[in-house]
Formats: C-alpha cells, structure tokens, sequence
C-alpha cells in the first residue's frame, strides 16, 4: 500500500516521462480543492479505482486497511488510497501536493492533490500553477463555504479559467435536487466576476460513485455529464502558440569554446531557425542559428519544449534572462503592481525585504505599498497595513535591479512570481503581475562629481553606522549621546539618529505595530546611508525589534561600515529603571505592542559588539566602543588631549 502511494506521488520531471508514454492523448492538468471535510480524497481515488488505476491485489490491501483506519464502515474508503502519509492519517488531513495520473481511452490526466486545510493555501497555489482547471467540491450539506470561495478566488487569480462545481455527498441530502440548484445558484452569483470561461456544476457522490463516472440512478433530474465526460470532453486549449515567443533562460551550455547555448524551455510561444530574437533586460538582438535536442537538430519548437538555442552572435546572455520575440517585447521595469496571495503565518510586511523570483530571475524585492486587501466573501477592498496568512491582496513591488516579466493575464509564465522569506528561505507568497508602474520609469540615478570619498576625505574620517539595538530604556541613547561627545569633541563629524526624536518629525505618521515598525526602520536606514554617503559617522539609536530589518539596513550600507551595536539589558532591568515610566503603564496594559512584553524582539546573532550593560556605567560601555573604533581607524587615537584631526 505505501509502497504504491509513493509510486503514485511522483516528482515533477516524471510529468516528461508520463507524457511521453501516451504522447498521442490530449493532456488535462487539474487540481481539486476544497475544505477539510468535502471528500476530495475520496473524489481522487474513486476517479484513480474507475479509471482502472487501482489493480486487484492493491484494492484487496485497501479494503483490509478501510476496515481498520476508515470512516465507511465495511465499504472501502477511497480516502485512505491518496491520503498516504501516515500523518495525514493521523491528522485526517492531507497536508502536501500530490501529482496522480491516469487516463481513459479518450484522455489523459494529471491531478494535483492538494489539501483544504485553512493553512495550506500554499499548496493549494502551487497545485493551481499549471491547472487548467480546478473541482471546487462542496459538501451538499455544507454549501458555498469561505474556503469555497477563498479557494476560487485563488484559483481565478493563478489563471484557472474552467471551474466544475463538484456538489459531493448529494446522497446525503437524499439526492434533492432544491439543494443541489440552490448551492449552485449561490456559488454562480458568487463566481460571475471572477472570470472564468466555465463553470459546469455535477451533483455526485465520490463515495458511491454516482456521477463520477457512472451516471447515478437517483438524479434522473440532472441532465448534465458525468465529471468523466466533462473532464474527457472540456475544452481548454488556449492557442498558445499564438503567444509571444518567452524563453528563460536557465543555463549557458558551453561544453567546448566551439558551442555555446542557452538551454530552457519555451515557456510560451515557437522559434524557428532564422527567427529574430531580443535579450529583454539588454536588449541585444540576434537571430536563432541552432535549435538543439538531445536527438539532434529542430527547424521549429514550440511552448512546452525543452531545447538549446545557439544564436548568430556573441550576445550576452546569462542564466535568469529572457530571450523573446523582437516583435512583441515583455515589460523590463523595478516596480509593478502585481496581486499577491501570503502563505507564511508571518504576516507580508510592506517595506520588509524578501527575494522575488520569477521563472529563472531572481531580485531583492520589497512591497511598497499595499494597496488593499481582498475580502472573499464580497471582493471587497479592505485598507489593510499587512498581509495574514492566506490572505490576498494588491501590492506594489519594487525590485533592486530591472525584471523582464508579461502582466499575468497576458502569460502565466513570465507573469509570475514567488516572493522567499530571507531567513527560513521559506516560500511565503505568490505574484501575479497586473501591470509595470511608469513611476521610476523616468528616474535615473544621476552621477555627482563629488564622491562619497571626496566627502569624507574632506572631514578626514571613514564614515560609519554604528547601529544600537536594544529594548526600549537599555541605554542606547545615553551611550550613543556620550560616545558623540567625545568623537564631536575630538573632531569627527556625527550625527545621532534616535528613534524618539525621527518620530517625532520624518516618522511621525508611523506607530508601533510590526509594520510601522519596519516602516520606521526603513526610512531611519535610509536616512542613515544619505548621512554615511555624506561622509559623516552615524550613531542610530533604534529599538529596532527584527532581524530582517537589521540585516537590510547592514546590506544599504558600504562593506564594513555598518556596525551592529546590541545594547544587551534584560527586560527586568529596563523595566525597573523605566526612565519614561513607560513599562509602569505597558505593564498595567495602558500602552500595547510594548517591546519586549506583547511585541517581540528578535536579540542580535552576531553584532559587531555585543555590551552586556548590568553593573557596568555608560562611561564603561564608551571606553569598549572606543577601544574598538580606534582599531578599525575609525575613532581618533588622541581623544583625551583634545588632539582632534
Ligand atoms: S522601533 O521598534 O520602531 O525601532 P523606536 O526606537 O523608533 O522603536 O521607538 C522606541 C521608543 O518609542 C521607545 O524608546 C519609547 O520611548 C517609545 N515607545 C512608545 N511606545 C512604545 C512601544 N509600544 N514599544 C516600544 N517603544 C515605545
């Protein structure tokens, strides 16, 4: 039994080897979603067993463990076929895509399994990706959930344009046909706006089989096909070729200096020997020479095809570009507007740094602007600062360097993207792009005469950050006040950036939840590079709770300029000094999101220095920052004589 299930959850280059095999059959790619409960896994492996999938010794296996895990009593439980992992089993949820395969005479199918439960929304997305079509099931019971709906609204936003609204256990509303149009009728008004091309509704049982693939006996008032037909019978071509050649590249191939191709596979659109083509980001242009597969050479190849392109000229071209047709060039921009769908149980922060990756390239991204959030109940737009998990909204992005990317509606291919959290390199959201914004279209960067080393030349010193973090009351502006003294005294050029005082100008519309909190930090970082780049040495003196932030203020920064300063006093420490009489009032619950007590903070893992302030004084805390200043020549050697420069 377990043995079958892992042949059954094959990986993604075994789709190649599939279909291969039954080359001459059309291809359907579907996904099934629905909530924990509605019978998606009994769906799969009644369409797995019908479709002849299942062979006589595995069903014999089956019927054995349904008597022992399962919920049908003496009938088998198809659940038990697909939901395979033995945790799953325990759970009684299926917690990760599956790809399954089988085919009738007529077709052949892939379906991605994934699962319903409220916070796997990530699966269900990457399940979503390559479908043509998705079951939304509904328990007849149950009707139109908010999953339902939730799970729609995803599957229109990743492309989906054929919806079979799959309305299971109709048996146990004793096959009434009332239940069945008015679940239907709720779901149609629900789903008119969300583009799809197609929406066939099936009253069937998944357990019994009625309407999957045997027209039932008991819903002689259903006049439609069985899900079989439908999904034999449906539609989905979508003139690919007629699309734009894209063409990501994701390797140079140079076995020899004789050779050089760029290897990838067509995402959408055909090339021919001879065709024109443009690297997007450069826009070089050359022709195609060479269209190479492992059997030889093609004249043509089309979306889909893995091959390697040799072209006329000695273009650059690298990993992560994109090759398309001169005559319809994709977007080549740093910021866009694009929907995001947030899978991460930390919530999408705008002005919060993550990696944004495409089909091959890849670019430090941050949200701009959240524009607003989707309610899925009534496509309302909700002003939202953040983004909770499985929630979905619009966004503004903006990128380090320029991506070549299609609006999503246009390609889903080259419209896409993931965005990866920078620590756990944990998948946490998927784009789809709406379209490039003008807005920096028009701005350059314009080079100065005088250069950051000119600056600080002139004031004779090497510029630096000397970032403190620490709670609220560690004593980050005492040090940071005192250690300005005496570098103002001995000459250098300072300036003290300190959280309470930029809140009360530059940062005065921010607060202290999470996102104004990286708001704040954002804006003091770039604040604190224009001042490095003037050339003077910055002290900031910033709670400032998370990691990430601190890790992209470090990266604005010049190598070696920015030093980590944790201002190491324990919260009891803080609070029984509490110099504004702050932690007296957060710990009555008179002030929320306090620091240290309901809003967190993320301790340094390796700052440059590291002062441990319990039973040392400020002036203790100084002599370690000069002593360390002084070795990197970045504090005079002569303070206490008033020497100076
Ligand atoms: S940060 O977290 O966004 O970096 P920042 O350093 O700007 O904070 O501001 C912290 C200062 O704001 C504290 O020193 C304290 O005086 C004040 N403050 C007011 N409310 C809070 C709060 N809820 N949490 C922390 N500090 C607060």
């Amino acid at each position: 039994m377990r043995h079958m299930l892992a042949e059954n959850l094959v990986a993604a280059e075994a789709v190649d080897d599939y279909l291969a095999a039954q080359e001459q059959k059309s291809l359907l790619r579907f996904l099934t979603c629905g909530s924990v409960d509605d019978g998606k896994s009994t769906l799969i492996g009644r369409l797995l067993s019908d479709t002849k999938q299942i062979f006589e010794d595995q069903l014999a296996t089956l019927e054995r463990d349904s008597r022992r895990h399962g919920t049908t009593g003496d009938d088998i439980d198809f659940a038990l076929l697909v939901d395979g992992l033995e945790a799953e089993r325990e759970q009684g949820i299926t917690i990760d895509v599956a790809y399954r395969f089988f085919s009738t005479p007529k077709r052949k199918f892939i379906v991605a399994d994934t699962p319903g439960h409220e916070q796997y929304t990530r699966n269900m997305a990457t399940g979503a990706s390559t479908a043509d079509l998705a079951i939304v099931l509904v328990d007849a019971r149950q009707g139109v959930l908010r999953q339902t709906r939730r799970h729609s609204i995803i599957a229109s936003l990743l492309g989906i344009r054929h919806i079979v609204l799959a309305v299971n256990k109709i048996d146990l509303v004793g096959f009434d046909r009332a239940v069945f149009e008015q679940i239907v009728a709720e779901y149609m008004a629900f789903s008119k706006d969300l583009g799809f091309a197609s929406v066939v509704a099936i009253p069937m049982s998944a357990r019994f089989g009625d309407n999957v693939s045997r027209r039932s006996g008991e819903t002689g008032w259903y006049a439609g096909p069985t899900l079989i037909e439908h999904l034999e019978t449906i539609d989905v071509e979508q003139d690919a070729c007629q699309k734009p050649f894209r063409f990501p590249v994701q390797y140079v191939n140079r076995p020899n200096l004789d050779f050089r191709g760029f290897a990838g596979t067509i995402a959408s659109g055909s090339i021919a020997q001879g065709d024109e083509i443009v690297v997007a980001k450069s826009g070089k242009v050359s022709r195609v020479k060479r269209i190479v597969v492992s059997g030889g050479d093609l004249a043509q190849a089309v979306e889909g095809q893995a091959v390697t392109l040799v072209l006329e000229d000695e273009v650059e071209v690298s990993r992560g570009n994109l090759l398309v047709a001169t005559t319809a060039r994709p977007h080549v921009a740093d910021q866009f507007a694009a929907n995001i769908v947030w899978f991460d149980e930390q919530a999408l922060l705008p002005g919060r740094s993550y990696i944004l990756r495409t089909e091959t390239d890849q670019a430090s991204a941050t949200v701009t602007e959240l524009k607003y959030r989707l309610d899925v109940n009534d496509f309302g737009h909700v002003a939202a600062k953040s983004l909770e998990m499985n929630e979905v909204g619009v966004c503004t992005i903006s990128t380090q360097q320029p991506v070549a990317f299609d609006a999503f509606a246009e390609n889903r291919a080259t419209g896409a993207f993931i965005l990866i959290d920078r620590l756990t390199n944990a998948t946490v959201g998927a784009g789809m792009i709406k379209h490039a914004l003008r807005r920096a279209d028009n701005i350059h960067w314009q080079s100065l005469d005088v250069t950051k080393d000119a600056r600080a030349a002139a004031k004779q010193q090497k510029p630096a950050v000397l970032w403190f973090t620490g709670l609220s009351g560690s004593g980050k502006s005492t040090i940071a006040n005192l250690l300005e003294k005496k570098l103002h005294a001995s000459g250098r050029h300072t300036y003290v950036l300190d959280g309470d005082n930029v809140r009360h100008g530059l940062n005065r519309d921010l607060g202290f939840s999470e996102a104004d909190r990286v708001e704040n930090i954002r804006r003091v970082a770039q604040v604190a590079r224009l001042m490095a780049d003037a050339g003077l040495i910055v002290l900031v003196s910033f709670i400032s709770p998370f990691r990430a932030e601190r890790r992209m203020a470090r990266k604005l920064m010049g190598e070696g300029e920015f030093i980590e300063v944790f201002v190491d006093t324990p919260f009891e420490e803080c609070a029984s000094r509490d110099p504004k009489g702050l932690y007296g009032r957060a710990l009555s619950g008179e002030i929320k999101n306090f620091t240290g007590l309901d809003s967190p903070y993320e301790t340094p893992e390796n700052p440059e220095i590291h002062l441990q302030t319990l039973g040392r004084t400020p002036e203790e805390m100084v002599d370690v920052l000069e002593g360390w200043l002084r070795e990197r020549d970045i504090a005079d050697q002569h303070y206490d004589d008033g020497g100076g420069i």
